[in-house]
């Protein structure tokens, strides 16, 4: 496996909460977040369906329920396991996927569309707004 594309080892990653990590797609910087379910280790693009400018993940790792992601925004809920959206404005809307797989005790991105960038976010945000600086 190309350690270019290795995000965390899978000891990194929390029980209860996710992993932040940058892609790059093209020009184009984006964030994604892995979550454990089970056995699985699955990565959705940290971005709610219902305003796609809220991150799931703060930088602090992103409120979890009973196996599904809460946007801390208005409260929209997301399976964990299928990215589906089961309560709050954007049911049934799906998260948008990442395809990474388990090696060697790694996780590795394996998405033909991304190159892995670095953990955690690439992009500096004011907290007081939760909105990225310079890029709007
Ligand atoms: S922005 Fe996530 S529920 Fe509204």
């Amino acid at each position: 496996m190309d350690e270019n594309s290795r995000i965390a080892a899978l000891s990194e990653l929390p029980d209860d909460s996710t992993f932040l990590f940058t892609i790059r797609d093209g020009f184009d910087e984006e964030e994604a977040v892995l979550v454990t379910q089970d056995e699985d280790v699955l990565a959705w693009k940290n971005y709610c369906q219902h305003w796609t400018d809220v991150r799931l993940d703060k930088g602090n790792g992103a409120t979890m329920r009973d196996g599904e992601l809460v946007c801390g925004k208005h409260g929209a809920l997301f399976e964990a396991d299928s990215g589906v959206c089961s309560y709050g404005p954007c049911e049934d809307a799906v998260l948008d996927s990442v395809d990474v797989t388990v090696e060697d005790g790694a996780v590795y991105l394996t998405d033909p569309d991304y190159e892995f960038v670095q953990q955690g976010s690439s992009i500096e945000y004011d907290l007081s707004s939760n909105r990225s600086l310079g890029f709007e």
